[in-house]
């Protein structure tokens, strides 16, 4: 059973809409805490003005993880990484929903509404939740990313 100290944040455009509302009720039924940036219907939005406050609130320690949706997962998972702090992946397969955790530490996971159903999504949804961090080597490697980061900063 998955087991979070913070809510995960949510956000999709309305391209992710729908897969969104699906992976709520999985979490509700998983009994895990969630808070929705939004989008609330299945109007046209813009993916970066939802992944924004998504994304702050995991950077702040707000929420612990988030799940981020639009059409392809893309749009939203270059938004995401743009947030300092923010390592998020676009996936559609389970293996790398699950290292993307284990070995990228990553906090935020990405899919695409018009490319993954809402059983699949489910799936990934829970490969990520599960995972954990592996540490060690990798935990080197995701420094170096916070180095470019903050290279970046300074530019
Ligand atoms: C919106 O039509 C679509 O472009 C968006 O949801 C996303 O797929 C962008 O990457």
């Amino acid at each position: 059973m998955i087991k979070l100290e913070k809510p995960i944040a949510l956000a999709a455009d309305h391209g992710g809409f729908a897969l969104k509302e699906a992976i709520k009720e999985h979490l509700q039924e998983l009994g895990l805490a969630y808070q929705d940036f939004g989008t609330v219907t299945g109007e046209s939005c813009d993916y970066p003005q939802v992944a924004q406050p998504a994304c702050e609130a995991v950077v702040k320690g707000e929420c612990g993880l988030a799940l981020l949706f639009c059409g392809t997962g893309v749009g939203i998972s270059i938004a995401a990484n743009k947030i300092r702090g923010i390592r998020a992946c676009c996936c559609s397969d389970v293996f790398s929903a699950e290292f993307t955790r284990r070995h990228n530490n990553a906090n935020a996971l990405c899919m695409g509404g018009r490319v993954v159903g809402a059983g699949l999504a489910c799936s990934l949804v829970d490969a990520f939740l599960n995972a954990e961090f592996e540490g060690e080597r990798h935990e080197r490697r995701v420094n170096m990313l916070k180095e470019i980061e903050d290279a970046q900063a300074t530019l």
